[in-house]
């Protein structure tokens, strides 16, 4: 792929759709069930994460990528416009991989369905605080870029590197960021970058943003919130939870 060639943009209007990876075990969290299902603040992690995409007006439509062995029973009303979608992989990226590879087949046959030209917003289940300010921040910085981008924070503190636990240098963090979902590209360009890694298993892709700069492409970054973590050990489950009971 020539990441100069930008003209394969054949729709007229790009519209945003948001793709959710729901698909993780959350073997961090020491949960028993995968984290994203996780009660907090009266509800499951990944229903605040729908909460919030939801509230953002400009997204044709939300999908979630689960595991093709999930069982979990969701409340009807509740994901009435979601569509939930059994293709989850091994690693995100083969779960981000797997639903683009679903969603763009599906687009080939319906044009309400996601065309290569449209964006794709991606966005971690287990990123339960993301608010629609910070999404829409994204799309306001993206919808007009070449190339697309995500949020992001600038590295707080000092960055240590390190040998057998103990400091072997201080790195500079003046060009240093935390990549943050969501992250933003146009489907066919992150497909393409994507499956340009499949083979490998898909070897140091843990973010869209790393696939596409693998692809040539430079994705731009948009500053996000610290409360915009993902809750990954089990003292974030705490932390999210007071933060979202502080909001209503
Ligand atoms: N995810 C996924 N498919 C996978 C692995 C992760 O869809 N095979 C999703 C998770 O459900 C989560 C997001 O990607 O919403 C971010 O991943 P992470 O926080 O690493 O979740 P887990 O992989 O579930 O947790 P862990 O790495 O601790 O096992
Ligand atoms: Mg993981």
């Amino acid at each position: 792929m020539n990441p100069t060639d930008l003209s394969d943009h054949s729709s007229p209007v790009a519209r945003c759709f948001a793709l959710v990876p729901c698909a993780g075990s959350g073997s961090r969290a020491g949960t028993v069930a995968p984290k994203q299902y996780e009660q907090i603040a009266g509800q499951s992690m990944v229903m605040h994460t729908l909460a919030a995409l939801k509230s953002v007006g400009r997204l044709e439509k939300i999908v979630l990528v689960l595991s093709p062995d999930d069982a979990h029973v969701w409340p009807d009303d509740a994901v009435a416009h979601i569509q939930r979608i059994h293709c989850g992989g091994a690693t995100r990226a083969e779960s981000v991989f797997n639903g683009l590879t679903q969603l763009l087949a599906e687009g080939a046959k319906n044009s309400e369905g996601v065309q290569s030209s449209d964006w794709i917003l991606v966005h971690d289940a287990a990123r339960c605080l993301i608010t629609d300010l910070e999404i829409n921040r994204l799309i306001d910085a993206c919808l007009d870029d070449e190339v697309g981008g995500l949020l992001a924070l600038p590295l707080p503190d000092t960055l240590k590197a390190s040998v057998n636990g103990r400091v072997s240098e201080t790195l500079p963090r003046q060009d240093k960021w935390l990549a943050q979902t969501p992250q933003m590209f146009r489907a066919g360009q992150l497909h393409a970058a994507l499956n340009a890694k499949a083979a490998e298993n898909f070897e140091g892709i843990t973010d869209e943003a790393s696939a596409m700069e693998m692809a040539g492409f430079a994705p731009k970054l948009v500053v996000g919130s610290p409360h915009n973590f993902k809750v990954t050990y089990p003292p974030d489950f705490a932390l999210a939870e007071d933060l979202l009971r502080s909001r209503k």
